[in-house]
């Protein structure tokens, strides 16, 4: 199959939207084409997209992180195959190429999060290599009430 990445593109969000729905979130295309638009702008940020045929087929979020108690380290924010494409090596790619943006970035430390019931993303970082450092919860509070 020939895939390739690619930095992201406006005329991307709504592929980027449709897969952001098999991960589980419904922002509309307005809503996620205005992230992507923030990430863009932002050196501390990037986001690539897998590409077969002319068609999206997977993306990944990248980011720089700074925090006072810890070395710097880069973290995947968001990653995403399509159903019709996976287990055929597309997040690896798209991991790879990630972990090449941290590298650029002089980042040789790269961290994510993921929801305890996603195990198969669970086993698939474990077999790239990642290992499991901590389990947390998450707050949120609505400052509108
Ligand atoms: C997790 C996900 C991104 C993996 O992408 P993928 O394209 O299917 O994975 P790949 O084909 O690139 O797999 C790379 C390697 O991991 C292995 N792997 C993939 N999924 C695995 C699993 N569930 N269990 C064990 N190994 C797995 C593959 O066999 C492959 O091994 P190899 O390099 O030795 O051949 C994809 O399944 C997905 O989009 N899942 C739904 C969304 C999600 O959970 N995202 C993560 C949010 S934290």
């Amino acid at each position: 199959m020939n895939i390739f990445i690619r930095k992201i593109a406006h005329e991307d969000a709504a592929a980027i939207t449709a897969l952001s729905h098999q991960l589980g979130y419904s922002l509309s295309p307005e809503q996620i084409l205005q992230n992507m638009t923030a990430v863009m702008a932002n050196k501390d940020h990037d986001a690539f997209v897998a590409v077969h045929e002319k068609k999206i087929i997977g993306w990944i979020g990248v980011s720089n992180a700074i925090q006072i108690e810890s070395l710097p380290f880069c973290e995947i924010r968001g990653l995403v195959v399509d159903e019709e494409y996976r287990k055929k090596g597309v997040g690896k790619m798209l991991m790879e190429k990630a972990k090449h943006w941290c590298k650029e970035k002089g980042n040789n430390m790269v961290r994510l999060r993921c929801n305890v019931k996603r195990t198969d993303a669970s086993l698939f970082y474990r077999h790239l290599g990642f290992k499991e450092t901590k389990e947390q919860k998450v707050f949120e509070l609505n400052l509108d009430g």
